[in-house]
C-alpha cells in the first residue's frame, strides 16, 4: 500500500467484481443496442476501461470533463463542463460513467446536458456513492459501491492529481490533505 494511505477501503479484487457486476447489468439492459458511454473524466478514465470491457455489447466511447473541485477537496459549487463530447448525442441511449456521486451536482449537471443535446435516455453507472455527502437530490441508475465519507484515492480517484494510478481504493491519510491547509468534507 502506498505509504500516504491509511488503509484499503476496495482491494483490486474487490473492484474486479463489482466491475464484472456493472458490465453484466449492462450487458443485459443494452443487448442489441448500441449506446454511447460517456466518460467523465478524469477520475471516471480507469473505471470506464474495465467497465467497457466487462460489458459484451456493441458500445460508442466518448468523453467529456465537468469540473468543480479544481485542486482541492472541497467542492467550489456548480459544476462546469470543461471539455465537450466529441460526437452528437441526440437521439442515443448514453450511458454516463462516474467514478463517484458525492454531492449530486455533477450528476444532476449531466442528466440536463444531456437532455438539452436530445439524448433518448441517459443511464448512469457510478462506482462509488457518498449518499451522506449528497446536497441535491441525484440517483445513479446502478451504483457499484457505497462508500463512507473518508477522503478516498486510488483506481481514478486524485489528490491534487496523484494517486489516479493505485490498482486499489483506499483512504487518504489526513496528514497529506491537511498539510495543504484542505479540511475534511472528503471527497
Ligand atoms: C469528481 C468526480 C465526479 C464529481 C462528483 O470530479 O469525478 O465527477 O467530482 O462530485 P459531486 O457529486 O459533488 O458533483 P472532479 O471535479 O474532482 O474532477 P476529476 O474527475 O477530474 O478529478
Amino acid at each position: 500500500m502506498h505509504s500516504d494511505c491509511e488503509r484499503i477501503l476496495l482491494s483490486e479484487a474487490e473492484l474486479a467484481a463489482g466491475v464484472k457486476a456493472a458490465g453484466a447489468w449492462l450487458t443485459e439492459k443494452f443487448r442489441g443496442a448500441f449506446p454511447v458511454a460517456v466518460c467523465n473524466l478524469k477520475g471516471s478514465a480507469v473505471f470506464f476501461a474495465d467497465l467497457l470491457r466487462a460489458a459484451d455489447i456493441d458500445v460508442q466511447a466518448d468523453f467529456m470533463a465537468v469540473s468543480s473541485y479544481g485542486a482541492g477537496t472541497v467542492s467550489a459549487g456548480k459544476p462546469k463542463v470543461t471539455r465537450d463530447l466529441f460526437s452528437s448525442v441526440a437521439g442515443r441511449d448514453v450511458i454516463l460513467v462516474e467514478d463517484i456521486v458525492d454531492t449530486g451536482r455533477t450528476l444532476v449537471t449531466l442528466r440536463a446536458f444531456f437532455r438539452e443535446r436530445g439524448a433518448r435516455s441517459v443511464t448512469v453507472v457510478a462506482l462509488l456513492d457518498k449518499p451522506s455527502r449528497r446536497v441535491v437530490e441525484a440517483k445513479a441508475d446502478y451504483t457499484c459501491f457505497a462508500v463512507e465519507d473518508r477522503f478516498l484515492v486510488g483506481y481514478g480517484l486524485d489528490y491534487a492529481e496523484r494517486y489516479r494510478n493505485l490498482p486499489y481504493i483506499a483512504v487518504l491519510k489526513e496528514r497529506v490533505y491537511a498539510a495543504d491547509g484542505q479540511g475534511a468534507g472528503a471527497r
